[in-house]
C-alpha cells in the first residue's frame, strides 16, 4: 500500500485533529504538524506542549515542521525533535502569506536563493541522526525560482522534497502545475512528494499517471508519493477511497461520529472554552463541500457563537442534508 501523507494546516490539523482522524479513518501513513515558530531557546514554550510531545504524537509517523530563516533556530528545532524521538523534521519553504514571505520566511526563502542555500548548508553541517525534509512551491514571484535550488537539492541529504507546484504570489488561485512537477522529477534525485489540488480519486490517478510517464522516461525505481491537503479536509474518506480500503459502514454515520468526537476532544483539550468553535468552523469551510447543499450547510455553521448553538447546527446538518454521492 502506498504511503499517503496529510498536509499541515495551521489552525486545523493540530494534534487533536490528527489523533481523532487516525481513530476514525485509515489510509494516511504520515502526518506533518502545522509549523512551529519562535524557537528562541532549547526549552521554548511551544516545544513543551501537546502539539509536539511524544506522549500525544506517534514520533514514527508525525513530522514536526518549522517556519524559520536562520540556521541556528532550525538546528535547535532539529535537536529538540531528535531528543523527543522524532526521526524527521521539515522546513516550511512554501507559506505564501506576505507577512511571512516578506520577512524571507516560508515561500519568501525561495526568492533569496543565495541566503537560503547558505542556510541549508549550515543546517546540514550541524545536524545528525535526524532526517531533514522541506516543503516548497515553485517559487515566490515566478515558477523558475526553484531551478536555483536544484543543485542544492541534489547535493545535500534531504530525505524528501515536497513540492506544491504553484508560486507563492498565486496563493491558492489557478491550478497546481503537474507539468512543472513532471519536469522536476527529471532533475531532482531525491524522493519527491507531490502536493496540490487532489480532491478526488480521479485527480489522484491523473497525477499518478502523469508521474509514471515521466519516471518511465528516466527509469526511476519509484513514483513520487502524494500529500493530500484540502481534498482530505473536505472528504476525510479520500485516502481510504484512493487505497481501496473504504469501510463499508454508513458514511454519514462515520462522518458524524468523527465530527462529534473531534468537537468533544477539542473541548476537553481547551478546558471547555467556546474558542474551539473557531477551529471547528475552519474545518467546516472545507467539509461543507462533502454535503449536497454546501452553501446552506455553511450558513448554519457560520453564524454560531455558543457551544449549544454549534451542537444544534451540527445535528441539523446531519438530519437535513446528505453526503454527495
Ligand atoms: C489555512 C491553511 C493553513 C496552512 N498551514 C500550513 C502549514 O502550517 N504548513 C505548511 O507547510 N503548509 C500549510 N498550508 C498549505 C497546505 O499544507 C497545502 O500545501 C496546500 O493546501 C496545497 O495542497 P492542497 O491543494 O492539497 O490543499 C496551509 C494551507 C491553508 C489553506
Amino acid at each position: 500500500m502506498e504511503t499517503l501523507s496529510l498536509a499541515p494546516f495551521q489552525g486545523i490539523t493540530d494534534v487533536v485533529y490528527r489523533n481523532v482522524f487516525k481513530k476514525h479513518f485509515a489510509g494516511i501513513g504520515k502526518f506533518y504538524t502545522p509549523f512551529f515558530t519562535g524557537i528562541q531557546k532549547d526549552n521554548s514554550k511551544s516545544l513543551r506542549g501537546e502539539e509536539i510531545s511524544p506522549d500525544f504524537n506517534d514520533v514514527k509517523t508525525v513530522v514536526p515542521q518549522i517556519l524559520s530563516n536562520t540556521a541556528e533556530e532550525i538546528i535547535r528545532f532539529a535537536n529538540q525533535c531528535k531528543s523527543m524521538g522524532y526521526t524527521e523534521f521539515n522546513l516550511n519553504m512554501g507559506c505564501p502569506f506576505p507577512r511571512v514571505a516578506n520577512k524571507t520566511r516560508g515561500c519568501g526563502l525561495m526568492a533569496d536563493p543565495d541566503r537560503t542555500i547558505k542556510m541549508l548548508n549550515d543546517v546540514f553541517e550541524q545536524i545528525d541522526g535526524i532526517k531533514f525534509s522541506i516543503k516548497c512551491r515553485l517559487g515566490y514571484y515566478n515558477d523558475e525560482e526553484i531551478y536555483a535550488f536544484v543543485d542544492t537539492f541534489n547535493t545535500l541529504y534531504f530525505s524528501e522534497i515536497i513540492i506544491h507546484p504553484r508560486i507563492g504570489k498565486q496563493m491558492y488561485t489557478g491550478e497546481a502545475s503537474i507539468d512543472k512537477f513532471k519536469a522536476l522529477i527529471q532533475l531532482i534525485n531525491k524522493p519527491l512528494v507531490y502536493n496540490g489540488d487532489i480532491f478526488t480519486v480521479s485527480n489522484y490517478i491523473h497525477v499518478q499517471n502523469a508521474c509514471k510517464d515521466a519516471i518511465h522516461r528516466i527509469s526511476l525505481p519509484s513514483s513520487p508519493t502524494i500529500m493530500l491537503g484540502r481534498g482530505l479536509l473536505t472528504n476525510p474518506f479520500l485516502a481510504e477511497q484512493i487505497q481501496h480500503i473504504e469501510n463499508q459502514k454508513d458514511k454519514k454515520h462515520r462522518l458524524h461520529d468523527f465530527v462529534v468526537d473531534l468537537y468533544v476532544e477539542r473541548l476537553r483539550h481547551a478546558g471547555g472554552s467556546p474558542k474551539i468553535i473557531g477551529s471547528m468552523k475552519e474545518l467546516w469551510k472545507y467539509m461543507m463541500n462533502i454535503f449536497d447543499d454546501p452553501q446552506n450547510v455553511w450558513r448554519k455553521v457560520k453564524k454560531v457563537n455558543h457551544l449549544d448553538e454549534y451542537e444544534t447546527a451540527v445535528e441539523t446538518i446531519f438530519n437535513d442534508y446528505n453526503l454527495m454521492p
